[in-house]
């Protein structure tokens, strides 16, 4: 019985989140402390600055109405500022900048407006699950680009056939990345875009970790590449470099036809978000890098109190150097959906599976570091008790 369910919404990919909700659910009937870090939604406050502009912002009448395009442009230029300051681009506020309800909202709005029913996608696998409705949603054919850990979990471009290329419409990219937590050199982001021009391909860059750094490392954008706003997007959010997931903005920036198309396909579907939300963005983005440095520092921490405590404890992980996310490969053969429910149930810990991400993620699951560095540790301590306990 499909009800009123069409064709598009059937063909939605089922999340396994739900499961892991039961999951939870049983834990917390035993009485076990639930510690959750299988969802990447942080946990630090938005700038104190952001807050106090939607505060005043509630209170002026000027903010009430629907939201056109103009309306949006303060945040467009504060966005073209921000990026000519961090990567020495200058971008044009008009055509080359565009709000969001959030990263995920522009992904698959973006793939509406720049691809046709049949088109072919690029996908990296494993990648962020939403992806795989998005693709759904716009009737794509999905090709998937593995990453590997032999490759530092980066794409092998080159090893697409060239027959795939030649037909395919949109490469995609995310680095720092959800949720193998690698990141990219500049090398690799210019030898993308030299890839998407010599085969006309969009390369829409998913870019909500820019800001979610360790140490000296720094993320390369696609668009500070040579001919990158020739053919790339880029998709940032205010969910991880501000800590607002739950107020629903970001924006794209980049190719100017690309962001007039999705303009156009937004234009039917939604009236921008709240200007108060809107302005909450741009006194973040003012506020300087001192205010994502200082949130970039509390996730390291907590990232070598995580990797720290499972070493101990005899679990080999990789060291990150950015994204909010440490990848945990399991024992082998270990089914990492069935370690998922199983240590939700036993332990009260939850950690995303690597299934959830794709074919590829099987073999790992995958740790938020969303709360703070001793729940992390205590979180780490059970779980390798588990694991030994299970052989
Ligand atoms: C790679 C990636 N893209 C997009 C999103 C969603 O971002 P937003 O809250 O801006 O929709 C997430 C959230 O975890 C993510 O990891």
């Amino acid at each position: 019985m499909t009800g009123w369910a069409s064709r598009r919404a059937q063909a939605m990919p089922r999340s396994v989140f739900a499961t892991m909700d039961a999951a939870k659910a049983r834990a917390r009937a035993k009485g076990l402390e639930l510690i959750d870090l299988s969802i990447g939604s942080s946990d630090l406050a938005p700038p104190a600055v952001a807050l106090e502009a939607l505060r005043r912002a509630t209170y002026d009448p000027e903010t009430y109405g629907y939201c056109l395009f103009s309306g949006t442009a303060p945040l467009r230029r504060a966005v073209a500022a921000w990026f000519g300051a961090r990567y020495g681009v200058s971008l044009d506020a008009d055509e080359q900048v565009l709000p969001l309800i959030g990263s995920q909202e522009g992904f698959a709005n973006l793939l509406l407006a720049t691809t046709d029913p049949g088109d072919l996608i690029l996908l990296p696998d494993p990648g962020y699950p939403s992806y795989y409705g998005a693709v759904a949603l716009a009737g794509l054919e999905m090709h998937a680009v593995p990453l590997e850990a032999e490759n530092g979990f980066l794409p092998e471009l080159g090893a697409i056939p060239e027959r795939v290329a030649r037909r395919a419409k949109v490469l995609v990219l995310s680095y720092p990345n959800n949720p193998t937590a690698a990141v990219a050199t500049p090398e690799l982001m210019r030898e993308a875009v030299a890839f998407c021009r010599e085969h006309r391909i969009l390369l829409v860059h998913d870019f909500p970790y820019v800001d979610t750094v360790y140490g000296d490392y720094r993320a390369p954008s696609v668009l500070a590449q040579p001919g990158g706003l020739e053919t790339a997007v880029e998709l940032y959010s205010c969910s991880k470099s501000f800590h607002m997931g739950g107020f629903r903005i970001g924006w794209a920036a980049g190719n100017a036809a690309a962001i007039a198309a999705l303009a156009r396909v937004k234009g039917a579907v939604d009236f921008n978000q709240y200007r108060g939300i809107q302005a909450m963005a741009v006194a973040a983005l003012e506020a300087g890098a001192e205010v994502t440095r200082e949130a970039a520092r509390v996730f390291e921490a907590r990232r070598d109190a995580l990797v720290g405590a499972l070493r101990r404890a005899g679990w080999e992980v990789p060291t990150p150097q950015a994204s909010m996310y440490v990848w945990a490969p399991l024992p082998k053969g270990t089914d990492s959906f069935a370690f998922a429910v199983a240590a939700a149930e036993q332990t009260g810990v939850c950690v995303a599976p690597g299934r959830a991400f794709g074919e590829r993620g099987e073999g790992y699951v995958r740790f938020a570091l969303v709360r703070d560095a001793a729940v992390l540790a205590r979180a780490a301590a059970r779980l390798a008790t588990f694991l030994e306990e299970r052989g």
